[in-house]
């Protein structure tokens, strides 16, 4: 990712940050509506729950620029994943339900160019997830 792009992400994730708690509450309730199969997967208290996304994704987003450091961690986190039964296809939707929060939250500071930076992030993330959940270990 171009540097230009992190800084992007950098400052609207800065801009979520004191929202986190709405913000996860309003990610959570859109993504039940657009996919409710996904509900029963979440065990835990959901508040708990959003707050370690938005930890996770304040990790993602502060080690973009170092993906040796980045990679491995959401390697094991995808594995994790497949514990929790998700399937490869439910993270397009995640994806999708992340940006319209962001676009929520955010409102006009949520440019194209900021958009474009955060679907390019989430889909790094998301392929290294998705590949490390179908990786078999010998
Ligand atoms: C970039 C994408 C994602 C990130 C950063 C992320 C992050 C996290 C984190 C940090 C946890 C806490 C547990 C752990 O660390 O193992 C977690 C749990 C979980 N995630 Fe994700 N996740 C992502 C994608 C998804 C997708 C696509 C789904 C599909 C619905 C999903 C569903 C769940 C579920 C069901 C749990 C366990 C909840 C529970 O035990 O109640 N996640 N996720």
């Amino acid at each position: 990712m171009t540097p230009e792009k992190i800084a992007l992400i950098r400052t609207s994730f800065d801009a979520v940050a004191p929202m986190a708690d709405q913000a996860a509450a309003l990610f959570y309730s859109l993504l039940f509506e657009a996919d409710p199969a996904v509900k029963p997967l979440f065990k835990t208290d959901l508040k708990d729950q959003g707050a370690k996304l938005m930890k996770m994704i304040g990790v993602a987003v502060n080690n973009l620029h170092d993906l040796n450091t980045l990679v491995p961690v959401l390697q094991s986190l995808g594995k994790r994943h497949v514990d929790y039964g998700v399937e490869d296809s439910h993270y397009a939707t995640v994806g999708a339900c992340l940006l319209k929060t962001l676009e929520k939250g955010l409102g006009d500071a949520f440019t194209p160019e900021t958009r474009e930076a955060w679907a390019e992030a989430y889909g790094l993330m998301a392929s290294v997830m998705i590949e490390a959940a179908n990786t078999v270990e010998a």
